[in-house]
Formats: C-alpha cells, sequence, structure tokens
C-alpha cells in the first residue's frame, strides 16, 4: 500500500452542497462525523453485498478488463474492495480527501491481503487534480454529489480516461428507509417526515448527471436503476439503522417536531423497550442510479 498526497489548489470550493454537510463528514464534529459515516458505510457494504455485485457486474459487461481503476471519494473502500474482487488484474488508486477513511481502507485492504494492488492517495478533488493518466476505469459511488464543482471534476475525468476508458458514477436515488410506516408509538410516518426533513435541507441531493457529464464531452454508454429490499438479517439491519437514523437525528435536532425526536430517541436506545434490536419488521430498502461513459475524444 503506498500513499501519496497531492494538493494543487487551482479553484475555489463552491459549497453547493453545504446544508448537507452533517451528513457528508465535513461537520464541525468532523472526527465524530467521519466515524459515524464510516459505520454507516461499512455495515451497508456488508448488508448490501448482493445489490453492489449487480452494479459492478453491469460495469464489467461495460468495462471487461481493466488495467488501472481510480477510485473517486472511495470512504472506506467498499467499492475499492469490489472492483478489486470483480477484475482480478487491475490495479486500483483510491483517492478521498479524508486521511481516516484512507486509513480504514488501508488497513482493510491489509486484511483482505489486497494490498499490494491498492495505492491510496489523499486529495480535496475540489482544490487539485491528482496527477494521473491513462485511466481505463473511474468509479465515482456516491462521491459527485459532495462535490463543489461537478463539471470540472467531469472534464478533469474525461482527460485521465484512456481513448477506451469508463467512466462509472452511482448515486443513492432514496436513502435507505427501515421502519414501517406505523411503529406502535408516535405518530404514523416518521421515517417519511425524516426523509422529507433531509431531503429539504439538501442531503444526498443531485440531478440526473448524464447532462453533465454529456457536457464534459463524453458519450453516455448506459444508465440504470438498482432497486433492493432486504430482511435477511435483522441483527444486521438493527444495527444498520441505528447508525443511519442516529446520524439523522443529528442532523435533524433542529427540524423534527419534540414528539418526532422522542420516538426516534426510543428507537434508538438501545436497552429501552421500544429499541431498534427489538422490533421484528425492520427491513431495509432503497435504490441506486448508476451512468456509464466513455470520453468522447
Ligand atoms: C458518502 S462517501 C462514499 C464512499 C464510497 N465511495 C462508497 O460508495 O461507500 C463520500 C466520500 O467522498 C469523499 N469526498 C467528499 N468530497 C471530496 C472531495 N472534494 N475530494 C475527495 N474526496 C471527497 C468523502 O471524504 C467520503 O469519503
Amino acid at each position: 500500500m503506498t500513499s501519496q498526497h497531492s494538493q494543487k489548489p487551482h479553484h475555489g470550493h463552491h459549497d453547493s452542497h453545504q446544508q448537507g454537510h452533517q451528513f457528508s463528514g465535513h461537520s464541525s464534529h468532523q472526527h465524530d462525523d467521519e466515524s459515524g459515516l464510516a459505520e454507516v458505510l461499512d455495515l451497508d457494504a456488508l448488508l448490501l453485498r448482493d445489490h453492489l455485485q449487480e452494479i459492478f457486474e453491469w460495469t464489467a459487461a461495460h468495462q471487461p478488463n481493466p488495467a488501472t481503476i481510480l477510485d473517486l471519494g472511495a470512504g472506506t473502500g467498499t467499492g475499492t474492495l469490489g472492483l478489486t474482487r470483480t477484475f482480478p488484474a487491475a490495479q486500483v488508486t483510491a483517492v478521498d480527501q479524508s486521511e481516516f477513511m484512507l486509513q480504514r481502507l488501508a488497513a482493510m485492504m491489509e486484511n483482505q491481503r489486497l494490498s499490494a494492488r491498492v495505492s491510496t492517495l489523499q486529495a480535496d478533488l475540489d482544490t487539485g487534480w491528482p496527477q494521473l493518466s491513462g485511466i481505463d476505469l473511474a468509479w465515482a459511488a456516491s462521491s459527485m454529489h459532495h462535490m463543489g464543482d461537478p463539471a470540472h471534476i467531469f472534464d478533469q475525468i474525461a482527460r485521465t480516461l484512456t481513448p477506451e476508458g469508463l467512466l462509472v458514477v452511482v448515486e443513492m436515488d432514496t436513502l435507505p428507509r427501515y421502519l414501517p410506516d406505523d411503529l406502535g408509538f408516535g405518530t404514523p410516518g416518521l421515517e417519511q417526515r425524516c426523509h422529507n426533513a433531509v431531503a429539504a435541507a439538501g442531503w444526498n441531493s443531485h440531478p440526473d448527471w448524464a447532462t453533465a457529464i454529456r457536457d464534459a464531452g463524453m458519450v453516455i454508454a448506459g444508465q440504470r436503476t438498482f432497486v433492493y429490499a432486504t430482511d435477511d438479517n435483522r441483527d444486521l439491519i438493527a444495527r444498520n439503522a441505528q447508525a443511519f437514523l442516529s446520524r439523522m437525528r443529528t442532523g435533524l435536532e433542529d427540524t423534527l417536531s419534540q414528539e418526532d425526536l422522542a420516538t426516534l430517541d426510543q428507537l434508538l436506545d438501545p436497552d429501552g423497550p421500544q429499541s431498534l434490536g427489538r422490533r421484528t419488521d425492520l427491513t431495509m430498502r432503497g435504490s441506486r442510479t448508476a451512468w456509464a461513459a466513455r470520453p468522447g475524444h
């Protein structure tokens, strides 16, 4: 595992997603926030293995044998790991602005004995683009919506890919849901109200990236929405719900009604009679969209 540092400031950070920061890893309690996000990402990877595998296989159908892969906004390494396994001959460079995430990713790769095939690169893509070229596959999962200037990033990606290279962008269409509408206490519709509130605050908001990708001179090779719904592993779903709804609780402290906050607190109290861990009706459901594109040159 190698680690490089690349910082070449050349344009400002257009902070169009300020309101989403409590969910995206930039709050004033950055470390707590990053470790909370890391926990959610790792639990997602465990629970949604089949769902994510479908997206990796769809990627392989477009780009069967990439030698060099870039994982942009790699986080804890869900994409890096899946890509390394899907493409056993590839070398993967995992890029993230967060040293915390990259350290976690590096430790996971070490555990999986994949370090020789993965390098990490710390870079804030909003302030500098790494000196890379000849990339066969650029992967950006749940990261493009964090970028201040996505048009600029797509432009850089197009220049970094080989002429036969492929960009795959993945975003969550819907944040995951876990709860039934009627919990048996509190006012029904709590989860929907939480989702409405975070949507209004701009969490995870992203456009149909096809337009921006085309504007960067690339050609869309495919676009597909992948839906998931699982109730297979209730313990893991409860842990995932606990991690995710805790982040929502923090982000919505000033937005939700006192009654809804109290209901959430009851769900999130691990020792309480209404705890998530005691429920037998949790499921995890949501969807992701993936865009595949080739450079136009
Ligand atoms: C929601 S996580 C997604 C992680 C991973 N791709 C996945 O699918 O599990 C978004 C990641 O993008 C990183 N990120 C956000 N803005 C970035 C930027 N400007 N430059 C580099 N990384 C960035 C964050 O640090 C975080 O690790």
